[in-house]
């Protein structure tokens, strides 16, 4: 195992995503973690980036037990200022020069024995992003690389293991940077490459027990998406039914959702779930709502929020009466570690956390505590993680799915008729691109409704209906996107889906495709 000590960069995470990638087990805690108090030996240690200066009198340092400890150290960044301070706490300079972004080092091959963390690398790019440097080295180390910018970009201890780079190896944006992780793990530590998911699933289970203890009761709202139903199916094996799973049917599902996901989840899963409809609700409060897509948001939200938490309350009123379990004191959220944008991690593991569009105020309303078994994992991975779960495949790649559903796809008030019509187009849609082996091919897709009618002719008879937009888009991280080309795999498929969308659902007399790119478009329409 290689312990990262996280000193609160935005990419530490990446940096056991990577080791992963070599297969290497990694165990992310606080900076502050006391090596004393560990119940193992890493192999390795690596001090991640931080926000801090060094030499700021709050500046959050290592326990110094981990320059003591035996093993091999890897700086990066404010992990190699640490490391220098430690040795010799008038070495920090603020720098001069900002250095963001991408900048080539030269690497130093001088001591054959310190250039076993470049090995395989001579001159290569990588990303930068400091504003303090160090000033002159402590005695005990030497340089192995530089840039322009940063004469120390790379340095290492002359007897010792211990190596310090300013750049990120752990970004996409530095090339060669696994080659540096895998060197330092692999190489040095001598860490094994033996880790896979199914590891992640057996430690992670055993955390979640550990955590909620024998008769704690963790509450967790799903929807049938990828995300959602792994966090579930993780609890369900770690404490079984004292899991409560609560799927709100806000009548804004894709068509015959509630139903499927109901049965996927209790039947194949085994999950405790609990559906509430609570159509009618939702669909009342958003009565008249005609042309505010933020109200309508809002009104789906605190719905959301009223539904769950006056459920929340009966289950745990019941739960309370069962012998063997205590109260509800756990919110299960499934979070990514995209949806985790700033890490100040060494404050506390869960301190600082995107609130989710849907969920966002439930936490704060509930006074639970939150469990994120995912908050480490990015969508790839979590993915990999259901299909070991046994979660079926087509709800593995399922497309994301918002959580105001189709209100934010029917433009103008969200009716029951409207909701009708824009389900069965979707539903359309969606079977006809599943039939066309395109699913996997698109990142999410869906049809629309637009806030107007339009003429035709059906029967020999003039009719003024709705129409249909679908969209259809492409992208690796759902910020940027572009449209579909159905037209490179089939000239005849936009056609064929929008003459079934006519001819099958009432009420519908036109059907347009939405060429928009994100930006400047957004994927949802609203
Ligand atoms: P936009 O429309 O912002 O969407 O380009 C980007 C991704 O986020 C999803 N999305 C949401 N998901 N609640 C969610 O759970 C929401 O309120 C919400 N709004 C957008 C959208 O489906 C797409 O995948």
């Amino acid at each position: 195992t290689i312990l990262v000590l996280d000193f609160g960069s935005q990419y530490s995470h990446l940096i056991t995503r990577r080791l992963r990638e070599l297969n290497v087990y990694s165990e992310m805690l606080p900076c502050t973690q006391k090596l004393a108090d560990l119940s193992w030996k890493p192999k390795g240690i690596i001090l991640s980036g931080g926000p801090y200066s060094v030499y700021e009198t709050d500046a959050p340092h290592a326990d110094p037990a981990v320059f003591e400890a035996g093993v091999p150290i890897l700086g990066i960044c404010y992990g190699l200022q640490e490391m220098a301070w430690h040795y010799d706490t008038s070495n920090v300079l603020a720098g001069e020069k900002r250095e963001y972004g991408a900048a080539t080092i030269r690497v130093d091959k001088h001591d054959k024995r310190v250039d076993r963390l470049f090995n395989g690398i001579d001159e290569f790019v990588v990303w930068m992003s400091h504003g303090d440097k160090l000033g002159h080295l402590p005695a005990e180390f030497v340089v192995i690389a530089e840039t322009n910018n940063a004469p120390f970009a790379g340095i290492a201890h002359q007897e010792r293991d211990f190596y310090g780079i300013q750049f990120h190896p752990e970004v996409t944006h530095t090339p060669r940077g696994t080659k540096i992780l895998q060197n330092f793990a692999v190489d040095i530590c001598h860490a094994s490459q033996n880790w896979s998911m199914s590891q992640f699933v057996d430690k992670e289970i055993e955390r979640i027990r550990t955590l909620v203890g024998d008769k704690g009761q963790v509450i967790g709202a799903v929807s049938g998406g990828v995300d959602s139903t792994v966090a579930a199916k993780l609890m369900k094996e770690a404490i079984g039914d004292r899991f409560h799973a609560v799927l709100v049917d806000n009548g804004l599902l894709r068509l015959n959702e509630a139903v499927e996901v109901k049965k996927t989840l209790t039947e194949g899963l085994g999950i405790n779930l609990t559906v509430i409809d609570a159509s009618d609700l939702f669909l009342s409060r958003l009565k008249g709502v005609t042309d505010d897509p933020e109200k309508k948001r809002k009104i789906i939200g605190n719905t959301f929020i009223d539904v769950f938490l006056d459920k929340a309350k009966q289950i745990e009123a019941e739960a309370r009466n069962t012998p063997r379990a205590g109260n509800i004191e756990w919110l299960l959220q499934g979070t990514l570690y995209p949806d985790v944008i700033e890490s100040i991690s060494f404050k506390g593991p869960s301190s600082t956390i995107k609130t989710h569009h849907n969920v966002g105020g439930l936490p704060a309303k509930m006074d639970l505590k939150l469990i994120e078994p995912l908050r480490e994992l990015f969508k790839d991975e979590v993915r990999e993680l259901g299909t070991q779960l046994g979660i079926p495949e087509d709800l593995v790649w399922r497309h994301p799915f918002p959580g105001p559903g189709i209100g934010i796809r029917i433009l103008g008030e969200v009716t029951p008729e409207q909701v009708r019509i824009a389900r069965e187009a979707d539903h359309i849609f969606i079977s006809e691109i599943k039939a066309a082996g395109l699913y996997r091919h698109i990142s999410q897709a869906f049809a629309a409704l637009l806030p107007v009618k339009a003429v035709g002719v059906m029967g020999d008879k003039r009719v003024h209906d709705q129409v249909v937009a679908l969209r259809a888009v492409v992208t690796t991280d759902f910020m940027t996107a572009r449209m579909f080309n159905f037209w490179e795999h089939d000239m005849d498929f936009v056609e064929r889906v929008s003459t079934r969308i006519v001819n099958e659902v009432q009420g519908v007399c036109r059907v347009f495709y939405d060429t928009t790119s994100k930006p400047p478009g957004t994927i949802e329409m609203e």
